[in-house]
């Protein structure tokens, strides 16, 4: 017999100012395979058309689904309804803008987040395009892929302490970033230049280490070994 879900629901238009920020409560019927999409378009469908919520790839892919879920900073698309208690408290995420209920502006933020962390290859001069490409190591690209994977969903960012105390701590996102780059071959700064982009609390050294991040990414990143192994080369770089 199928369950009768109850969603709780974060609603709130900062841009209304007449708008309180309060929850709102829905029931549904469980149906085979139900993800947190289909349940929210289904309220939106038949019971809350002003509901305001991200999806794009409805895959894992686009990153835009992230929200709170029973407390838990998770992918809305990627997420069964079958994993959950009957009872489904959904919130925003914190940190980002709000722009409506359980939508966030997760692009200024990284948008913001790459500019101040320069986060493209920094070549030591003009390519010569007359030349053939350099093979890259196997090995070497494979690392950077796995960094690559980043979807910047923002799920690491709420889940991170120092984050929601300080508004300029670059989270395990940026943190990653970096460590991409540094891994990178074609990217001529040294660890002097990583050093002072996030050799200081807003970066590397504002890290509690409590590794929320690391548990809570869906793409299982190794945010965990990155941040460890950056922290160890930033001591070194500062200390130089
Ligand atoms: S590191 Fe993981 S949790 Fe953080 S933005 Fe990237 S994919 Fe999301
Ligand atoms: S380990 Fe560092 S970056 Fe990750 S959640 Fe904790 S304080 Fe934030
Ligand atoms: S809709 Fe793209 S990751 Fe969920």
């Amino acid at each position: 017999m199928s369950r009768r879900l109850h969603f709780s629901l974060f609603r709130h238009n900062p841009r209304d100012p007449s708008s309180v920020p309060h929850q709102d409560h829905f029931q549904l019927d469980e149906q085979p395979g139900m993800t947190l999409f289909i349940a929210l378009n289904q309220i939106r469908d038949t019971q809350a058309p002003d509901l305001n919520f991200d999806f794009v790839c409805r895959a894992g892919v686009c990153g835009s689904c992230a929200m709170i879920i029973n407390g838990r900073p998770g992918l809305a698309c990627r997420t069964q309804t079958r994993d959950l208690p009957d009872r489904i408290a959904l919130y925003p995420l914190p940190v980002f803008e709000l722009i409506g209920d359980l939508s966030v502006n997760t692009g200024k933020w990284m948008r913001d987040l790459a500019e101040r962390l320069e986060t493209w290859a920094h070549l030591a001069g003009m390519p010569d395009l007359d030349r053939m490409e350099e093979a890259m190591d196997p090995d070497l690209a494979e690392a950077i892929y796995e960094l690559d994977r980043c979807i910047e969903c923002g799920c690491c960012v709420a889940a991170c302490g120092t984050a929601r105390m300080r508004p300029d701590f670059m989270g395990a996102v940026g943190l990653n970033k970096i460590a991409r780059f540094r891994l990178d071959p074609r990217d001529a700064r040294t660890d002097g230049d990583y050093y002072e982009v996030v050799g200081d609390d807003s970066g590397v050294f504002g890290c509690m280490s409590l590794l929320a991040c690391h548990d809570l990414c869906p793409k299982s990143l190794p945010l965990q070994t990155q941040i460890a192994y950056l922290r160890r080369n930033m001591v070194k770089a500062g200390v130089v």
